[in-house]
C-alpha cells in the first residue's frame, strides 16, 4: 500500500491494521511538515506504526516523496485538517503517542479561534488516545505555550509530566526543521508532555448518514435546479452550496461545495435522464455522506415539487 493515502478511499473510522497490515500500536504527527520527524521515529521504533496528518497539499507531496526514499514500512501520510481527521478517521481509543511540532501559534488575539490545541480538540485527543497515551508537544512561543496549559487544565482529561507543566529539554527527542530554525534565531524552545488519565464523556465522531447513490427525481426539471444554483444552505455546523450546473447531453453536472465543522470538501454529483424519461441524482460512491450533503440532497429532491 501506498505511503501517502487519499483519506476519501479509508474506512471511517479508519481500520488500523488494514492500513499497515499489523496490530503494532499507532503514533500520530499533527502538522508533519516535509516528514523527517515521521522517518526518524519508525527508525528508532520499527514496532510501532505512525500516522501523519497535515494539510498542507506541499507538505504531503514533498514528505510522500522523503518517506518514499527509505525503506520504513511503518509510516502513512494523509493531507487532511487535524480535527476533521480526528472525527472522521481516526478510531477511538487508538493513539499511544500525538505528537505536536511547532503548531501555528496564531499570535494574534483575533486569531486564537484557529488555534488547534484548545480544550475541544484536547477533547476529541483524549477521545482517540488510549488508556495513559501521551500528548508531546514542542513550541516556540511562551504564549502558545501558556494558552495550552490553561486548556488542558480546563478539561480535567489531561495529566502534565513536567513541573511546571514544560520543560526545556526533551530526552530521546529528534530536532525538526522548524526546531533548528528557532534554535539558530536564539530562541527558547518549550517541550510539553501530557498523559490521558480521563474519557470524555460525549463523542466527537462525525455522524454518517445513510444516502444512496442514486435518487430518483420523478419532477425535476432545468428551471426547478437554476432556481436554487448559487444558494447556500446553512444548518448548525453545516455549510452546503450549490457551486455550478453544466449541461452536458442529457445530463447536469452539480459542482457542489461541503463544510461540516473543519471538514471542508468541493464535489460534483450528476442529475441524469434514465431511459425512461425521468431523472435522477447520482452521488459518487466514495463521497463521505455528511449533513451538508444530506441537507443539499433534501434541497434537491425538494425541486420535485
Ligand atoms: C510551523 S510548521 C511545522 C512543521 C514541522 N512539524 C516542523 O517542526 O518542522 C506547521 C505545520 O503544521 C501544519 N498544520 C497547521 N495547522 C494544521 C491543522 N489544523 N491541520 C493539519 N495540519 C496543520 C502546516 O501545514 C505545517 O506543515
Amino acid at each position: 500500500m501506498d505511503i501517502g493515502l487519499n483519506w476519501r478511499d479509508l474506512d471511517k473510522p479508519v481500520d488500523w491494521e488494514k492500513v499497515y497490515g499489523n496490530k503494532n500500536s499507532v503514533d500520530c504527527e499533527i502538522g508533519y511538515g516535509n516528514g523527517e520527524f515521521l522517518i526518524k521515529k519508525s527508525q528508532l521504533h520499527p514496532e510501532r506504526n505512525f500516522f501523519g496528518i497535515d494539510y498542507s497539499i506541499e507538505s504531503f507531496r514533498r514528505a510522500k516523496k522523503t518517506i518514499e526514499k527509505t525503506d520504513i514500512p511503518g509510516v502513512k501520510i494523509v493531507c487532511l485538517e487535524a480535527k476533521a481527521a480526528f472525527i472522521v478517521l481516526i478510531p477511538e481509543k487508538s493513539l499511544s503517542h500525538i505528537y505536536l511540532n511547532f503548531p501555528d501559534p496564531w499570535p494574534k488575539k483575533k486569531h486564537y479561534k484557529n488555534r488547534l490545541l484548545d480544550r475541544e480538540f484536547l477533547k476529541i485527543a483524549a477521545s482517540c488516545s488510549t488508556n495513559k497515551g501521551k500528548i508531546i508537544i514542542a513550541t516556540d512561543d511562551p504564549f502558545y505555550r501558556d494558552f495550552i496549559l490553561e486548556e488542558v487544565a480546563a478539561v480535567h482529561l489531561w495529566e502534565p509530566l513536567f513541573r511546571k507543566g514544560w520543560t526545556n529539554e526533551l530526552s530521546d527527542h529528534f530536532s525538526t526543521k522548524y526546531e533548528k530554525k528557532w534554535r539558530n534565531e536564539g530562541k527558547e524552545i518549550f517541550y510539553m508532555m501530557f498523559q490521558k488519565k480521563a474519557d470524555p464523556e460525549i463523542s466527537f465522531r462525525m455522524r454518517e448518514y445513510k444516502i444512496p447513490s442514486k435518487i430518483h427525481l420523478p419532477n425535476f426539471s432545468e428551471p426547478k435546479l437554476e432556481r436554487i444554483c448559487g444558494e447556500t444552505i446553512c444548518k448548525q455546523d453545516s455549510v452546503s452550496k450549490l457551486l455550478k450546473c453544466t449541461k452536458q447531453k442529457n445530463e447536469y453536472i452539480l459542482n457542489v461545495f461541503l463544510k461540516d465543522d473543519t471538514l471542508i470538501r468541493k464535489a460534483e454529483l450528476t442529475i441524469s435522464e434514465n431511459d425512461k424519461d425521468t431523472w435522477e441524482l447520482l452521488i459518487p460512491e466514495k463521497l463521505f455522506r455528511t449533513r451538508s450533503l444530506k441537507n443539499l440532497v433534501n434541497k434537491l429532491k425538494a425541486l420535485d415539487k
